[in-house]
């Protein structure tokens, strides 16, 4: 391998320390990221492999990903996407999401999720969150059904489950769809199942922020025979044939169209690399839950900061480590993460509210969702990935401590 690549790649078993980019090895020297994915010879081995094949788009081994990611949660089909974002797009014209149906989300989320309604031509609805899980907040979403409400998109916040089954009788008894945005949660569980195996749509992403990665990416994970079937051909333009089913039959099958479509491909050489990530989610999930263990028993001596809460129905992915500043803190989240990076620790604000966004704040203004407005002040996330060590949560914590009281 090239010195220089394997310089910048994060190399071999998580806890290796090698900088993910040259050019900022000066500027990051002993600075804790907030992630780092955990990457290493076996992909680049992996993408190797599919390269020298020739076959790089959408194929065998996104097929191979897509069976094995639906054989794991608990789905009948998986159907990989270039995102979630399009995952969750084709999930919501599959099940027959309109124009100008409203489609309830949470407005503490990112904005990927107002996109994915914007794109399928509903109307994004916003709904307060639970204080203490950051999901969704079944009373309030209740409150905000109207008219012209189809749909609920539930999202797994911060690697944590929402609480599927109180979204689930809500959207029963007002006759809604109801989708689940899993894209930071893959690994958790609810109730002992993966999210993706309730029957529930399901979307994941494979951004490098999220759990895995493919670079980018994303699956649907489906239960219905003709959804996944139409959500492949919308995946890929619409044509009733794929790429790798006319190269079989050499070239003498020919395709239809009956609706328009995208291109919303994973390739081939993504899904290599999304393999090999798959069988480091044990290793993944356990380090990760060992780190946010270590940070609860290292955070009780600060009074000024609240853990993540766990309700007992949920396996925590721990994608993030949220924590949230009490009222006796003397300093503002957001000024704990500027004195954290001067302290050589890369955190993040809590995620900010979407009604507050210049693209929705006029229809907005007049809505108060208390607690998305509470939790967006008072929330910040410290660093949490695969080879975090001991020593840097140590430092993590210190920093914290520092930046809360100096
Ligand atoms: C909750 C949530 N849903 C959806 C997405 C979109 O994922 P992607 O970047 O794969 O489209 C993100 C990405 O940040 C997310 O955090």
């Amino acid at each position: 391998m090239d010195q220089a690549l394997a310089r910048d790649v994060h190399m071999g078993a998580p806890g290796a320390r090698v900088p993910p980019l040259r050019m900022s090895q000066d500027l990051f020297a002993n600075h804790v990221p907030l992630m780092r994915p955990w990457l290493g010879e076996e992909e680049v081995q992996a993408i190797r492999e599919v390269v020298l094949s020739g076959w790089v788009c959408l194929g065998p081994k996104a097929a191979e990903l897509e069976r094995r990611i639906a054989a794991m949660v608990g789905a009948k089909h998986g159907v990989a996407t270039n995102s979630a974002t399009s995952a969750l797009h084709l999930t919501m014209q599959v099940r027959g999401v309109k124009p100008g149906d409203e489609v309830i989300i949470p407005t503490f989320t990112c904005m990927a999720n107002a996109n994915a309604v914007v794109i399928a031509g509903g109307v994004p609805t916003f709904a307060d969150i639970d204080r203490r899980t950051y999901n969704l907040d079944a009373a309030d979403v209740e409150r905000r059904i109207g008219p012209k409400t189809r749909a609920i998109m539930m999202v797994d916040q911060i690697g944590l489950p929402a609480d599927l089954d109180a979204m689930k009788a809500v959207a029963d008894k007002h006759s809604l769809l109801l989708f689940d945005d899993a894209a930071t949660a893959f690994g958790a569980k609810y109730k002992g199942r993966y999210l993706g195996g309730h029957g529930v749509p399901t979307s994941y992403s494979f951004h490098p922020r999220k759990m895995i990665t493919t670079g980018e990416g994303g699956m649907i994970m489906l239960d219905d025979d003709a959804w996944a079937e139409r959500a492949r051909v919308l995946r890929s333009t619409g044509a009733s044939v794929s790429d790798l089913k006319r190269h079989e039959a050499k070239g003498a099958l020919f395709q239809e169209y009956f609706e328009s479509g995208y291109n919303y491909r994973l390739t081939d050489i993504q899904a290599a690399m999304g393999l090999v990530q798959l069988d480091k989610v044990p290793a993944m999930l356990q380090q990760r839950a060992d780190q946010a263990a270590r940070y609860h028993a290292l955070l009780a001596k600060l009074e000024e900061v609240e853990p993540p809460f766990v309700p007992e129905w949920a396996t925590h992915a721990w994608s993030s480590y949220c924590i949230r500043l009490r009222p006796g803190a003397k300093v503002s989240a957001d000024e704990v993460v500027r004195r954290m990076a001067e302290r050589n620790v890369s955190c993040r604000r809590g995620i900010q509210p979407l009604h507050h966004e210049p693209y929705f704040r006029d229809r907005w203004a007049s809505d108060h969702f208390p607690e998305t407005e509470a939790a967006a002040k008072e929330t910040l996330f410290l660093p949490i990935f695969p080879g975090l060590t001991e020593q840097e949560q140590l430092q993590v914590v210190a920093a914290l401590e520092q930046s809360l009281r100096a």
